[in-house]
């Protein structure tokens, strides 16, 4: 029997590939070409599985271009480069990759809190600089982070990670805000206590957004969120570009309207807002959240499990649009 044909739309661990090749006729991108909608759409042409980093838009556009196409499979828990409506009404099913990267994401938002909250960047590039030829007593002084108030936006799996780590590890008062209350059980596991927005901007000395990205959490934070800050305040973004409006953001550390950021995604990237380059009170990584070796080798395999699980047998793991299976 023919086996399923896909495509591997970027470079991925070539054990992760061998294994996809036991069940799949498979066409890899491991030269990691970066290619354009067109040559996307060429490249799927026949197949009826892809696997996808994030970085590729399946659309209603590429879905009318794609008719083979059964299964797209992300190798990221986000999912906003897919239309999930136009996969439903295509019968297309769409699958993430969630659990794996939960700690692994919680761990780099917890060290960018700590780097901008300390100003461990900034004081680095300081001491390369050549500058540092004395001691003085308010040299690079940051805010507390142990005991102070940890607001997080955003409380799904990442977000009660960091609230763990905070309430736990560093004895802080936990607030956040979500769409809707966590369970008692776990709220008591996280030390958290539910507030509206306004209140945990006022109040939170460090916030920290994990909140999945879509038309309505566009600029969450922009320049009148910012504007409740508390002026010494950290803010962290490890969910999506576009949760924050980079620009406010640097207007508002330039200004010294908040004390400092750290962020891992950003709108438009891999650009990043010029402004964003120039003000040193921000600690800036290129969107690696999840980039441990084990948790990028499991978010692969999760991804491939789904391919498996769904073209072979019938059973995908982590589904988003199960409805496609009915
Ligand atoms: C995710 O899984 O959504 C991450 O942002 C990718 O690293």
């Amino acid at each position: 029997m023919n086996k399923p044909k896909i495509l591997v739309a970027r470079a991925i661990f070539p054990e992760v590939i061998d294994r996809l090749a036991v069940h799949f006729e498979v066409e890899s991108n491991q030269a990691d070409d970066l290619w354009s909608r067109p040559e996307f759409f060429a490249h799927l042409q026949g197949k009826q599985g892809v696997f996808t980093t994030g970085d590729q838009r399946i659309d209603a556009e590429l879905l009318a271009a794609c008719p083979d196409l059964k299964i797209c499979a992300n190798m990221a828990v986000g999912y906003n480069n897919f239309d999930l409506d136009a996969m439903t009404a295509a019968g297309v099913l769409a699958t993430n990759a969630p659990n794996v990267l939960t700690e692994t994401t919680a761990d780099l938002g917890f060290a960018l809190l700590m780097a901008a909250a300390r100003r461990v960047a900034e004081s680095e590039h300081f001491l390369r600089a050549g500058k540092w030829t004395r001691w003085s007593y308010d040299m690079f002084a940051g805010s507390d982070v142990y005991g102070s108030t940890l607001g997080i936006i955003g409380m799904g799996r990442i977000g009660q990670g960091i609230a763990r780590r905070g309430a736990l590890g560093f004895d802080m008062k936990v607030i956040y805000h979500n769409r809707s209350q966590l369970d008692a059980v776990t709220e008591a596991q996280c030390k958290a206590r539910l507030v509206s927005k306004k209140e945990l901007l006022q109040t939170a000395d460090h916030v920290v957004l994990v909140v999945p990205y879509s038309a309505a959490s566009h600029h969450t934070i922009g320049a009148a969120e910012l504007a409740l800050m508390k002026p010494t305040a950290t803010l962290v973004n490890i969910a999506r570009g576009g949760i924050v409006d980079d620009a406010a953001l640097a207007k508002a550390l330039k200004e010294g309207r908040i004390g400092a950021a750290g962020l891992d995604v950003f709108e438009g990237e891999p650009k990043v807002h010029p402004d964003l380059l120039t003000v040193p009170n921000v600690v800036l990584t290129p969107h690696i959240g999840s980039a441990t070796r084990p948790t990028r080798l499991a978010m692969s395999n999760l991804a491939a499990d789904n391919l498996i699980g769904f073209l072979v047998n019938g059973k995908p793991l982590t589904p988003l649009n199960p409805a496609v299976l009915a």
